[in-house]
């Protein structure tokens, strides 16, 4: 087990590291592990805590804060996010020091009361709220959905740290504990705002306007190396990845096709004619090829997603719902939508398809359009005016 380490003068790394962890949240894979990184912060009249560790690494995080006080002698602990990555260890700290404080947001605040299922003394926070420690101000900035609704910021007014909670973090476990000590791990940098903050993009600037005029000398997330020289690297990493869509000259849409036997690929012909004619920008996808990361980007574009499918064996096709399942992976430009599709005898998929768009709070720019094996030239007239009137629906924003 390794020990506390100093980050500046009274404030110390408290966290703990999973060398060993090869998913995250049971969700992503991680090539390094991860930390859970927590602070102690040493003012004259109040030591407090920035966030707890993973519940089974309790005994460790207590033992490094141990290395400067007893559990009994910390007055208060600042959650900046509930996710039990942070806040797993907080029962048993409660369990040794009933008095302690717990300073969050009110969403916080209501998910604890779920989490942990006991009472506790806390106190909602409120957007640029203060707490003095006796020369050492804390700053609070609401950071919601970032990932969670209950994120917070906190800063360290008088050493200028920013503790920004999963934000600026990054899936990454090493010996060292700040950026300039570590061997290069942008990938994992990018891969983690990918996975956990890329669906959040619109938040992820508001909470970046908040804090552009702060004096930062460091950056200390609740994941892996501090930025302690890269600081910088790590905010302008975010504000080009969180930016939003170029404007455009012509609306887009995204066409996404699966097609067994070519019926549903003349349908679509039809279908990307008609929306070019009327001036909509057409990024068509063949669903069996796509690469994830491009059909992702242009989710990010498009002012329309337009999806044909066939039915096979009563359903859509796997990789027409593997589509689907990344919607929520980016930040969607517009939630409109559109499908149709060529069947056999059936037919389930495009009402499905159409239904599962619903869920994810799309609006169908026009009801759903399907034909039995090979459409003709009456069915591709029908495709055509399906066409027009998503165009109409695209054309009218
Ligand atoms: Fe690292 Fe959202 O918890």
């Amino acid at each position: 087990m390794d020990s506390s380490q100093k980050i500046v003068a009274d404030v110390h790394w408290v966290g703990v590291k999973d060398r060993d962890l090869e998913i995250f949240d049971d969700l992503f894979p991680t090539h390094n592990g991860t930390t859970y990184n927590a602070y102690l912060v040493c003012g004259k009249n109040k030591t407090v805590l920035i966030d707890t560790v993973k519940e089974p690494f309790s005994a460790e995080f207590f033992s490094k804060v141990g290395e400067h006080l007893a559990l009994e002698k910390v007055d208060a602990v600042i959650i900046n996010h509930t996710e039990p990555d942070h806040s797993g260890a907080l029962n048993a700290l409660l369990d040794k020091n009933p008095e302690l404080v717990i300073y969050c947001s009110r969403p916080a605040d209501n998910f604890l009361r779920q989490l942990l299922n006991r009472d506790f003394t806390s106190c909602v926070i409120e957007e640029g709220g203060e707490l003095d420690l006796g020369g050492k101000t804390l700053r609070f900035y609401l950071a919601p959905s970032l990932h969670w609704p209950d994120t917070i910021f906190t800063y360290l007014v008088e050493d200028e740290l920013l503790f920004s909670c999963d934000a600026f973090g990054a899936h990454y476990c090493s010996s060292k504990l700040f950026d300039d000590e570590i061997a290069d791990f942008s990938a994992d940098f990018y891969f983690y705002f990918d996975c956990i903050m890329r669906p959040f993009k619109d938040k992820v600037r508001e909470a970046l306007a908040k804090i552009s005029d702060l004096p930062i000398r460091m950056i200390c997330p609740s994941h892996g190396p501090i930025r302690r020289s890269m600081y910088q690297d790590a905010l302008n990493s975010y504000r080009r990845w969180s930016a939003a869509p170029p404007i455009a000259n012509r609306p887009k849409a995204l066409l996404a096709i699966l097609s067994s036997h070519g019926n549903t690929r003349k349908m679509a012909a039809v279908v990307r004619t008609e929306l070019e004619a009327r001036g909509i920008e057409v990024n068509e996808f063949a669903l069996s090829t796509m690469r994830d990361d491009d059909y992702r980007n242009a989710l990010e574009e498009a002012d329309v997603l337009v999806i044909g499918t066939p039915t096979i064996q009563r359903d859509a096709p796997s990789q027409v719902w593997h589509a689907l399942t990344l919607i929520s992976s980016v930040n969607p430009k517009v939630k409109r939508g559109a499908v149709f599709g060529s069947y056999g005898w059936s037919g389930e998929a495009t009402k499905m398809i159409e239904e599962r768009l619903r869920g994810l709070k799309y609006t169908l720019a026009t009801d759903g359009l399907s034909f039995r094996f090979t459409p003709t030239t009456a069915n591709l007239e029908e495709c055509r005016q399906f066409a027009s009137r998503i165009a109409a629906a695209v054309l009218k924003d």
